[in-house]
């Protein structure tokens, strides 16, 4: 049973995907950690502007193993791991391991942006979680603390715009995705609806 969660920066797909796999009992990756840790690597293995160079390179060597998720989780490396995303080497180094780690039994959740339409176009069940860019700024704001909603909402808008625009594997809902928009409701909504959209599909 392979279920595929995508949809755009703090939509709240991570906790829904993790609500998921720890519902059904099965196996969960955050792919967009390892987005972030080629990111991470490439940053400071060429600076900024990160090279496409750096960011293949590090893709390639990629050893998940070797970072923290302190060192991944924050604003920086999240415009990193959009910008090196948009590079198709860079999907392509990583799409086995993640087609690996779908193949896992009883089952696996996979939250990212191409998991339902390009990883695993096959998957049992394809959320699409999504939310209005002003209620995802809010989101984060209260994740981050004190930080400055404009400049957060600005930078949501940008990465969903880099992230939807890029021609390799931009984010879109799968055709046959079933979309949750999560504006309006509270974790244990959202949860409880993702956990009856996947039940639907088993059945
Ligand atoms: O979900 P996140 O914020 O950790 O993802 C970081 C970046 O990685 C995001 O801007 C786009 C990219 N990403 C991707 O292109 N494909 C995925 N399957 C997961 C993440």
């Amino acid at each position: 049973m392979i279920i595929a969660v995508d949809g755009p920066a703090a939509a709240g797909k991570g906790t829904i995907a993790r609500a998921l796999a720890k519902h059904f009992g099965y196996h969960f990756l955050d792919t967009g950690s390892l987005y972030r840790m080629v990111g991470l690597a490439a940053l400071r293995s060429s600076g900024e502007p990160i090279t496409a160079r750096a960011a293949i390179a590090a893709a390639e060597a990629l050893n998940p193993q070797k970072f923290s998720d302190a060192e991944i989780r924050n604003e920086e490396v999240g415009a990193a791991a959009s910008i090196v995303a948009a590079i198709p080497e860079v999907r392509a180094a990583l799409l086995e391991l993640q087609r690996a780690f779908a193949r896992k039994e009883p089952g696996a959740v996979l939250d990212g942006r191409d998991i339902g339409t390009v990883v695993c176009p096959d998957a049992d069940a394809k959320l699409f979680v999504t939310a209005s860019p002003e209620v995802r700024a809010r989101r984060r704001q209260k994740e981050l603390g004190s930080a400055d909603y404009a400049a957060i909402l600005a930078d949501i808008r940008a990465r969903d715009e880099r992230d939807a625009k890029r021609t390799t594997a931009p984010l879109v809902a799968a055709a046959d995705a079933v979309t949750l928009d999560t504006s309006g409701m509270d974790i244990a909504a959202a949860v409880a609806a993702a956990i009856r959209a996947v039940e639907a599909k088993r059945k």
